[in-house]
C-alpha cells in the first residue's frame, strides 16, 4: 500500500478529504434552477477522458481523499461509467465512492452499480407531481425517476439519499409529501436552497428564495424535529423524526453558511479544480495530465500546489446577476 505523501489542507488549516467529480457536463434534464433551456456543453476534445479520470482520482485517494462522489450534469448519461466506478472501487484508501443522480436511467443501472462497487447514491427529486415535475426538469419524466428510486432500493444500497431544490410558489408546498415519500421508504431527504450558479432567466431567483427555516417550520408541525449532530462528510445539517430512521437533511447556503467546515474540492469534467463552489478559484490539472501522462508526481505536485488557492467562504448575493457564471452542470452539484 502507498503512503498519503501529504495530507490535503488549504491555509485556513482544513484537511481536505474529499473529491466531487464531474464525469460530464451533458444530462437528459434542464432543471430550471440549473441550467438554461438552450444550452451547448463541451466538445469532446475539452473534457478528460475515463482514464484521466481515474489518474486524477487515484492522485487525490493517494493524497488521502477519502470519499469520491460521482456528478455531472448525469453521470449516467457517460459511457462506459461501470467501469470508471469499478477502478475507482478498487483504490486502496477510499472508504466511500458516492453517486449524484437525476435518476432517469437507474432503473438499469443500479444493480450493475452496487455490484462495481459504489456505496451510496443522492437522487434529486423537486416533485411528486408529474406535469409539474416535468415543468421543473423541461424534460423529465417522473414515473422514469419513481422507477430507478425503487431500483436503487432493491439493489440494497444502504444510504440513499433525495435531494430537492424549494423554490417558493414552485415546490414549496410539496415539503411535507416530499418527507412522506422518504418516511415511507426509509430513505433520507436534503432540502437544498437554490444557489445563483449561471445565469438562468426562467424564474428570479430572489423571488424564488424558500429558506430551510421555512421548510423546517413546515415539516415541525406535521412531525416534530430534533437536531442531530450527524454529518455525512457534506454541507447538510440533519433532524430526525422520533418515529422514523429517514433524516432529514438541510443545505443552506444562503442562511447558514458552512465553509468552516468545508473538507471537499471539485473537479469539472474540463479538469479545472475547483477550490470552491461559490468561487472561481482554480487550477487546470487537464494540462497536467495531457502534457506529462501517467507522471504520478507531477499531478501530485500541482494538486498540492492549489491548496493555497481555496477560499475562506463564499459569498452568494441573490439580488444582483450571478457572480459565478458557470452553471451547476459545470460545477458539479
Ligand atoms: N442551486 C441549488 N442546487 C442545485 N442543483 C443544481 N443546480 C442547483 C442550484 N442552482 C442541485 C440539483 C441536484 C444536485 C446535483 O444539485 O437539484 O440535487
Ligand atoms: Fe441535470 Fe441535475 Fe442539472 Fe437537473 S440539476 S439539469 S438533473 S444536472
Amino acid at each position: 500500500m502507498t503512503e498519503p505523501t501529504l495530507p490535503l489542507q488549504d491555509d485556513f488549516g482544513r484537511r481536505v478529504d474529499y473529491l466531487r467529480l464531474s464525469v460530464t457536463d451533458r444530462c437528459d434534464f434542464r432543471c430550471v434552477y440549473c441550467m438554461a433551456e438552450d444550452m451547448q456543453f463541451l466538445p469532446r476534445s475539452q473534457i478528460l477522458s475515463l482514464e484521466q479520470l481515474y489518474d486524477i482520482s487515484s492522485a487525490f485517494v493517494r493524497l488521502g481523499v477519502k470519499k469520491i462522489r460521482l456528478t455531472g450534469g448525469e453521470p449516467l448519461v457517460r459511457n462506459n461509467m461501470l467501469q470508471l466506478v469499478e477502478q475507482l472501487g478498487q483504490l486502496d484508501g477510499l472508504e466511500q465512492l458516492h453517486l449524484t443522480t437525476n435518476g432517469s436511467r437507474l432503473d438499469k443501472f443500479a444493480k450493475p452499480l452496487k455490484a462495481a462497487g459504489l456505496s451510496g447514491i443522492n437522487i434529486s427529486l423537486d416533485s411528486l407531481q408529474p406535469e409539474r415535475f416535468k415543468q421543473l426538469t423541461r424534460t423529465g419524466d417522473l414515473h422514469k425517476v419513481l422507477a430507478g428510486i425503487d431500483a436503487a432500493r432493491d439493489a440494497g444500497f444502504k444510504r440513499i439519499k433525495l435531494n430537492a431544490v424549494v423554490l417558493k410558489g414552485r415546490n414549496d408546498d410539496e415539503v411535507v409529501d416530499l418527507v412522506e415519500f422518504a418516511r415511507d421508504r426509509e430513505i433520507d431527504i436534503s432540502f437544498i436552497e437554490e444557489m445563483p450558479l449561471g445565469q438562468i432567466d426562467e424564474h428570479n431567483r430572489a423571488l424564488a428564495f424558500c429558506s430551510s427555516e421555512e421548510i423546517r417550520q413546515q415539516i415541525q408541525q406535521r412531525y416534530p424535529l430534533t437536531a442531530s449532530d450527524e454529518t455525512t462528510g457534506g454541507p447538510s445539517r440533519y433532524y430526525r423524526m422520533t418515529d422514523s430512521t429517514s433524516r432529514i437533511g438541510f443545505i443552506s447556503p444562503h442562511s447558514h453558511n458552512f465553509c468552516h467546515l468545508c473538507n471537499r474540492v471539485r473537479l469539472t469534467v474540463e479538469g479545472r479544480l475547483l477550490l470552491c463552489l461559490g468561487n472561481e478559484h482554480s487550477a487546470d490539472l487537464k494540462s497536467v495530465v495531457d502534457q506529462f501522462p501517467g507522471n504520478q508526481k507531477r499531478l501530485e505536485q500541482a494538486i498540492l500546489d492549489a491548496m493555497p488557492l481555496k477560499p475562506e467562504r463564499h459569498h452568494f448575493d441573490l439580488d444582483d446577476s450571478p457572480q459565478i457564471v458557470r452553471f451547476m452542470n459545470m460545477t458539479g452539484g
